[in-house]
C-alpha cells in the first residue's frame, strides 16, 4: 500500500530535469522540436561533461529551500540515461561524465534527509524498437517511418520494464516513481499514440508494488495511480475524482521549460512561486518545482536566486505549509488559508493560517471565526495582532465599523506590510 502521510505532510518538492539536452539548451523537447536524427544529436553525447556536478549543493540548495523530497529524470524522452544501466550503452558512463550521476545524487540527498524519487520517460526517441509516431523527431522522414514495419514494440516494452526493475532495486528505498507520459488519444492517421498497452501498465505497475511497496506512483500510465500531476496550471480548487478527492502535486517550472533553457527569459518571480506554493496547499495539493541545470552541472544562478527567496520565506513561514492543508474556513478576498491537517493538530494543537496575497489597510474581516479563536500572531516575528468581534447590530458612525456578519472576527493590522513575500497571521483555534 502506498504510503501517503509523509507526501501530504512534507508537501514541497524539487523537480531535476537534467540530460544531454541541457546542452543544445533550447528545452528538453529539442530532438522532437528541430527533428533531429540521432547522427546529428550525437554530438551532445560526445560532448556532455559535467565538469562542476556536485549534488550535495543541489541537495542543501534544496533543503534550505524548504523542499522535503526531490524527483529526478532518470531518462527523458530523447532515451538519454544517467545511470549505468546494464540495458544500454547510451548511458553517462559512455560520455565524458564517465561515471553515473544517479548514484552519488542519490546519497547526497538521502545525506539530507530528502525523500527520493525516480521521474523515467516511458517515451524514448532513441530506442531502435520504439515504433516511430507523430511525436517521434523522424516523423516526417519517410524513409525513417517506412522502418516502422520492422520495429517490434514488445523489445522497447521489455526494455522498459527492463530499466524500470534496475532503478527499483539498485538505489535503495525509492519513495516516488514518476513515468512520462502516455498518449494513446493521438492519432495522426499514419500513426496513433502509445499507452498503456505499449507498456503494459498493469504488469509494469504490479513489478513496481512488489519491488518498492511503499512507493508512490503518478497518473501517468493510463491506469489511475496514487496521484495526479497538474501540470503547468494551479487547480482551481481540490482535486475530486469520482466525488471523492484525490492527492495530487503540481508540477511547475521556474520559466517554462523543464530542461536548462538559456535563452529563455519567462521568469517566474520568487513571489509568484511562493504564492503558488500556498496556493496549492490551501487546496490539499503538493508543489513539484523544477529546475533545470545546466550542462556544466550547476543551478545557474537565476535558480539559485529562486531557492534562496523562497527559502527565506519557508525558513519564517515553513510551518504554515509542512503538516498543512485545505481548511473548513473559507478566507476573505486576496487570501488563502492552510490548516494544520489532524494528525498535525494532535502533534502542535489546531492551527489555522492566514496567507495575505494582498496587504490591506489596517483590518481583515473573518467570517466564521468570531467564536473560534484563542490568539492571533503573525508568523514572521510572533508579534500579537489585535482581535475583536463587531457587534452585527452596531451602526457605522465616524470611526466606528458596522454592518459585519455575526461571528465576524476583526483582525488589526499595522499599516506597514511586514517585510516578507506573502504575510502570515497564525490563528490558534480553541479546541
Ligand atoms: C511533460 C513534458 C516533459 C516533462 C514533463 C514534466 O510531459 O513533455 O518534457 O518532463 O511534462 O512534467
Amino acid at each position: 500500500m502506498a504510503d501517503t502521510t509523509w507526501f501530504t505532510h512534507d508537501r514541497f518538492g524539487l523537480f531535476v530535469h537534467w540530460g544531454i539536452y541541457s546542452l543544445p539548451a533550447r528545452h528538453e523537447w529539442i530532438k522532437n522540436r528541430e527533428m533531429i536524427p540521432d547522427e546529428e544529436y550525437q554530438k551532445y553525447f560526445d560532448h556532455f561533461d559535467p565538469d562542476l556536478y556536485n549534488p550535495s549543493t543541489w541537495a542543501q540548495e534544496a533543503k534550505n529551500a524548504g523542499m522535503k523530497y526531490f524527483v529526478v529524470t532518470t531518462k527523458h524522452h530523447d532515451g538519454f540515461c544517467l545511470w549505468d544501466s546494464a540495458l544500454t550503452d547510451y548511458k553517462a558512463t559512455n560520455t565524458p561524465a564517465k561515471r553515473d550521476l544517479i548514484q552519488p545524487m542519490v546519497q547526497a540527498f538521502r545525506n539530507e534527509g530528502m525523500k527520493i524519487g525516480f521521474y523515467h520517460s516511458v517515451i524514448d526517441w532513441h530506442h531502435p524498437e520504439y515504433a516511430v509516431d507523430g511525436l517521434h523527431p523522424m516523423r516526417e522522414n519517410l524513409a525513417f517511418r517506412a522502418k516502422v514495419q520492422q520495429q517490434d514494440i514488445t523489445k522497447y516494452r521489455e526494455y522498459l520494464h527492463g530499466q524500470t526493475r534496475e532503478l527499483l532495486t539498485q538505489f535503495g528505498k525509492i519513495d516516488v516513481m514518476w513515468f512520462d507520459f502516455s498518449y494513446s488519444n493521438r492519432d495522426w492517421g499514419w500513426s496513433k499514440g502509445k499507452g498503456k498497452a505499449e507498456w503494459d501498465s498493469e504488469r509494469l505497475l504490479a513489478m513496481v508494488r512488489e519491488l518498492q511497496p511503499g512507493v508512490l506512483v503518478n497518473d501517468r500510465l493510463e491506469i489511475g495511480g496514487d496521484l495526479k500531476t497538474p501540470e503547468q496550471y494551479q487547480p482551481a480548487g481540490k482535486m475530486v475524482i469520482d466525488g471523492k478527492p484525490v492527492l495530487w502535486e503540481a508540477c511547475q517550472t521556474l520559466n517554462g521549460s523543464w530542461g536548462y533553457h538559456r535563452d529563455n527569459l519567462d521568469w517566474k518571480s520568487g513571489d509568484m512561486l511562493i504564492r503558488m506554493l500556498v496556493d496549492g496547499v490551501s487546496k490539499d495539493g503538493n508543489l513539484l518545482l523544477n529546475v533545470g541545470p545546466n550542462a556544466r552541472g550547476e543551478f545557474e544562478p537565476r535558480a539559485l536566486d529562486r531557492l534562496r527567496e523562497i527559502g527565506a520565506w519557508m525558513r519564517l513561514h515553513g510551518r504554515s505549509i509542512y503538516g498543512c492543508g485545505a481548511s473548513e474556513f473559507t478566507p476573505p478576498p486576496d487570501c488563502r488559508y492552510t490548516q494544520t491537517t489532524p494528525e498535525e493538530s494532535r502533534r502542535s494543537g489546531n492551527r489555522l493560517y492566514l496567507h495575505l496575497f494582498d496587504w490591506p489597510f489596517r483590518h481583515v474581516h473573518l467570517a466564521g471565526l468570531g467564536d473560534r479563536v484563542d490568539y492571533a500572531q503573525l508568523l514572521n516575528d510572533a508579534s500579537e495582532v489585535k482581535m475583536s468581534v463587531v457587534d452585527p447590530h452596531q451602526g457605522a458612525q465616524n470611526t466606528t465599523m458596522g454592518g459585519l456578519a455575526p461571528n465576524t472576527l476583526t483582525l488589526e493590522l499595522p499599516v506597514q506590510k511586514p517585510p516578507v513575500s506573502v504575510p502570515v497571521i497564525e490563528l490558534f483555534l480553541k479546541n
